[in-house]
């Protein structure tokens, strides 16, 4: 089950320093990455009492939005491949006193759980680090519900993301981002339309929406401030900013600044983002 890919992908989500810059920034992220919650969260149309899967949690979201959608006979469990991760999402949900949560360290290829057990699994800015996307989603359709609704939010074309476009286009700018195979777990692995919808419908889901949204991505802070929580957390793209020297990178850090600041209102750094959402069937 393991192949070229796994051992980066855990490498990266896995190391204790993923894990701190995640808890570091996860109040702000909340408010960053809300409208991605609201997209899959519609798609997911969940009802109280409902029991929901959340995929690749992280920090905790949306496990602890929807937590707090199912009233008091629902449930949602919450996994992670990473125990660091998983533990900020328990953290969080313990200081808002959340109690139909639970959370299980889990790696999406091999879900411990029985057949049929979710009405609806959810997954935001995860699945495109599944290496063997194929076993991972038929994994999804397995515990799913005959009639239950997977929903999946992944990064869209980088061209219509101001975020990405602002802090990643003057680094391409002097040397080429390298392009990854079409397989292989990177941030903008299904931003091309219909690419995710390909692998739900060939793993066996039915009636599959995809559909692309741009989306506000308020940072409650400076520019400066976001780009250091970028530097921290998109940990795939670390090898890339740590290939400039410094000097380059000051130079590059400057332009990404003015970039950002174009979309800084005093108090909110808001560049719009590009998401693809996909919605299916078991
Ligand atoms: C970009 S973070 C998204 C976290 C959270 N859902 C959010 O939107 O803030 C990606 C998450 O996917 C998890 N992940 C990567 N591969 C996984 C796998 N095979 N099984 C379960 N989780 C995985 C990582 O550990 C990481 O927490």
């Amino acid at each position: 089950m393991n192949n070229e890919f796994s051992e980066l992908v855990k490498q990266e989500w896995t190391v204790d320093d993923t894990a701190k810059a995640w808890r570091k920034w996860h109040n702000k992220l909340v408010p960053h990455l809300a409208s991605l919650t609201k997209v899959l969260l519609e798609a997911a149309a969940i009802q109280p009492g409902a029991k929901v899967l959340d995929i690749a949690s992280g920090s905790g979201e949306p496990a602890l939005t929807i937590s707090e959608m199912l009233g008091p006979t629902g449930k949602v469990t919450a996994t992670d491949l990473s125990t660091g991760m998983l533990k900020i999402a328990e953290d969080n949900a313990n200081k808002a006193n959340k109690n139909n949560l639970e959370f299980k360290q889990a790696d999406v290829h091999e879900l411990p759980f029985e057949d049929s057990s979710y009405d609806v699994v959810t997954c935001r800015l995860g699945v495109m680090y599944f290496w063997d996307c194929q076993r991972a989603l038929r994994e999804i359709g397995r515990v799913l519900k005959p009639g239950g609704v997977a929903s999946f939010v992944a990064w869209g074309d980088v061209s219509q993301n101001g975020l990405v476009r602002s802090i990643i286009g003057p680094f391409a700018n002097r040397k080429e981002l390298p392009t990854p195979p079409p397989s292989a777990p990177h941030p903008f692995r299904f931003a091309k339309e219909g690419s995710l919808t390909a692998e739900l419908k060939s793993a066996g889901f039915s009636q599959v929406n995809e559909q692309t949204h741009i989306v506000p991505c308020p940072w409650p802070g400076p520019p400066e401030e976001l780009l250091n929580q970028v530097y921290e957390i998109a940990i795939p793209f670390q090898p890339f900013f740590n290939s400039f020297d410094n000097q380059d990178r000051q130079q590059v850090e400057q332009e990404v600044i003015a970039n950002l600041n174009t979309f800084y209102d005093g108090i909110n750094t808001d560049p719009s983002i590009c998401i693809v959402a996909a919605k299916a069937v078991r």
